[in-house]
């Protein structure tokens, strides 16, 4: 079994983070969202990984190289416009060849591996007979589908009519980015047309399948699963991932310091007369003073943090930050400087990247 992982998305809704970088490489608990996906397959047991990349092939080529740091064969394949998921699966065709395949859209995070998903498709094969699943999908109940991809399974089970960020939700179960498919895709992403929003929808293409009468099996997902394209869902992804972290102090905290609950304190970084207070991570060669990190927050590498109080936030590599009183729910990019001034008149000064949001206080 291969894998494909679709990173060619260019994240608008990230702006500015994403006018530099990839949305698929903002780190989460200080790790590129991109290599949770590569690590889930790589103990998936798939060691053949293509990934598409868009703009910003050259940012993830260094990031992720040939794979060797993951254990895994990495082909890249260019996608120059972004064209559809369905798209992705014709442009990797040769790539693809007749094996089975994960697709996995590369900003998608879930708690679940895919061990247990790809072990029940590979069973379920096997014992069908004619009635072998051709593609399996995973599904999650949702407060508002029309964002996503919808699925109608009747109460037997079966998966019946998928449709694309529909006005009127035939249910609350959302595709989530994660699908399971044999060659038949190849002759699906063949068929169909572009959607209204001019992409080649792999929604659409499964619809393909069952309309000809292919079984498509659905598994309906344990844990959460974060679609991280928005600032918001980022912080609680990083939440979430940073509440099961394994503490462990690799850089130097002195005695004037206090380390409580669960914190990662990476080799080269110095807190000096902070209180940090986990779930937290602060990034090597990162320097924390007389600060207090509160709860939920991702200190990326080489950032410095002075005389400042934040929580809930994640600060890219970096980045300074230096007398800032209760900095919350934050998205910081990289080599971003935050200070309070002390000069006469008071007033905020400013230098905002284009698409930037900032929210002062009243
Ligand atoms: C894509 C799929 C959609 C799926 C979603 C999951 O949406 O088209 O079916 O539910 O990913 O993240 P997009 O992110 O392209 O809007």
């Amino acid at each position: 079994m291969k894998g494909l992982i679709l990173s060619g998305g260019a994240g608008t809704r990230l702006r500015p983070i994403t006018h530099t970088s990839a949305k698929q490489l903002v780190p989460i608990a200080n790790k590129p969202i991109l290599f949770y996906g590569i690590e889930a397959m790589r103990r998936a047991g798939i060691e053949d990984i293509g990934i598409i990349v868009g703009d910003t092939r050259a940012e993830i080529k260094a990031a992720v190289g040939d794979g060797s740091q993951f254990g895994v064969r990495v082909t890249y394949i260019p996608q120059d416009a972004p064209l559809g998921l369905a798209h992705c699966v014709l442009i990797a065709k040769e790539f693809l060849g007749d094996d089975e395949f994960v697709m996995y859209l590369g900003d998608n995070m879930l708690e679940q591996g895919l061990e247990r998903f790809v072990a029940e498709f590979a069973a379920a094969r096997k014992a069908g007979g004619a009635q072998a699943p051709v593609a399996q999908i995973l599904l999650c109940h949702v407060d508002d589908p029309r964002q996503f991809g919808v699925a109608e399974v009747t109460s037997d089970g079966h998966v019946v009519r998928l449709v694309e960020k529909p006005k009127d939700p035939p249910s609350d179960l959302a595709l989530v980015g994660v699908y399971l498919f044999d060659p038949t895709i190849h002759d699906a992403v063949r068929a169909i047309a572009p959607s209204a929003r001019g992409e080649l929808e792999i929604t659409d293409a499964i619809q393909w399948l069952i309309e000809q009468g292919k079984p498509v099996r659905h598994e309906v997902l344990q844990g959460w699963w974060i679609d991280t394209g928005k600032k918001d869902p980022l912080l609680e992804c990083n939440r979430l991932v940073l509440e099961v972290l394994e503490p462990r102090v690799d850089g130097d905290v002195d005695g004037a310091s206090q380390i409580e609950g669960r914190v990662v304190v990476m080799a080269g970084a110095r807190v000096v007369g902070s209180r940090i207070r986990g779930p937290a991570i602060i990034g090597a060669d990162a320097r924390v003073e007389n600060s207090y990190i509160g709860p939920y927050t991702s200190i990326g590498n080489r950032c410095s943090v002075v005389g400042s109080e934040m929580e809930h936030s994640v600060v890219l590599d970096g980045s300074a930050i230096r007398d800032v009183k209760k900095l919350t729910d934050s998205l910081i990019g990289r080599n971003v400087e935050v200070h309070t001034s002390q000069q006469r008149p008071r007033a905020l000064r400013l230098m905002l990247g284009d698409d930037s949001k900032v929210e002062l206080e009243s």
